[in-house]
C-alpha cells in the first residue's frame, strides 16, 4: 500500500474551502487586536504592507480600510480566492498570491512592512528560519514586521494525534487537524529565531500569544 504523503498545502486548502463567504462568521471575523497599535506607532499612512499567511483576510481587511497599499501571501489558493472576493466585495484594494513564508513571490525591498499573525508557527524551525530570512528580502531599509505565536500551551488536548519531530515540531497524522504543521514555540525558541533582528517588543497577551514587533 502507498503511503499517504503528508501534506499541509492540502490540509489548508480544505480549510479554507469549507468557509462560506457569506456565512455571519465569515462577515463577523475580527481583526487581532494589536493591529490597532501597531498601525499608530509604526505604519506611515498608504505605506506598502504585506500580509504573510494572509488566511481569510481579517487583518488584510482591518489595513485596507484604514488605506494601506495591500499584499497577501498564503500557501492555500482557497484563502488567497477569498480574500480577493471578500475585498472586492467591500470595494477595497490589494494584491493576493499564493506563496510560502520561505519563498515570498515579491522583489526585494518592496514593503515597508510585514505583518505575520499565528502563521509562522505553522512550519519547521528550519523553514521559519529560512522565512526570516525571506523576509529581511523583502523588506525595505528601517521596515518593521509585527510576528505573533499561539500560546505555548496551544493543543495540548491533541498530543496524542501528532507526532513530534525531531525538531519539536507537531505533524497532526490523525483527527480534525490532520495534515497540518504546528510548532509549540518557548519564548527562547523566538528569540533563537530572531537572534540577527532588532527587536524592539516582546510581549505576551492576555490569552497568552507572544506578540514580536521588529526592525
Ligand atoms: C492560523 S491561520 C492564520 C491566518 C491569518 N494570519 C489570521 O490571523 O487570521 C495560518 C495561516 O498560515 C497559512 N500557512 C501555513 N503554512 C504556510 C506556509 N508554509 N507559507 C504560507 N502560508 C502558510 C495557512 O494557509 C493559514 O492561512
Amino acid at each position: 500500500m502507498r503511503e499517504e504523503l503528508f501534506d499541509p498545502q492540502k490540509y489548508w486548502e480544505s480549510y479554507f474551502n469549507n468557509i462560506d463567504l457569506d456565512s455571519k462568521e465569515t462577515q463577523e471575523l475580527k481583526h487581532a487586536a494589536i493591529l490597532e497599535s501597531f498601525c499608530s506607532e509604526y505604519l506611515k499612512a498608504g505605506s506598502p504592507v504585506l500580509d504573510l499567511g494572509c488566511g481569510g483576510g481579517r487583518n488584510t481587511i482591518y489595513l485596507a480600510k484604514r488605506g494601506y497599499e495591500i499584499y497577501g501571501i498564503d500557501l492555500s489558493n482557497a484563502a488567497v480566492d477569498l480574500c480577493k472576493k471578500r475585498l472586492k466585495k467591500q470595494g477595497l484594494l490589494g494584491d493576493f498570491k499564493q506563496g510560502t513564508f520561505n519563498n515570498i513571490p515579491y522583489p526585494d525591498d518592496f514593503c515597508d512592512a510585514v505583518i505575520c499573525i499565528a502563521s509562522l508557527d505553522h512550519v519547521s524551525f528550519q523553514t521559519a528560519q529560512e522565512s526570516i530570512t525571506e523576509i529581511r528580502r523583502i523588506l525595505s531599509t528601517g521596515g518593521v514586521v509585527l510576528l505573533t505565536f499561539d500560546p505555548l500551551e496551544t493543543d495540548e488536548d491533541r498530543m496524542h494525534e501528532a507526532e513530534v519531530l525531531p525538531d519539536g515540531t507537531l505533524k497532526f497524522v490523525c483527527g480534525k487537524q490532520k495534515g497540518m504543521l504546528f510548532r509549540r514555540y518557548r519564548d527562547e525558541e523566538i528569540r533563537q529565531l530572531l537572534v540577527d533582528q532588532d527587536v524592539i517588543s516582546f510581549k505576551r497577551s492576555a490569552g497568552g500569544a507572544r506578540i514580536i514587533i521588529y526592525r
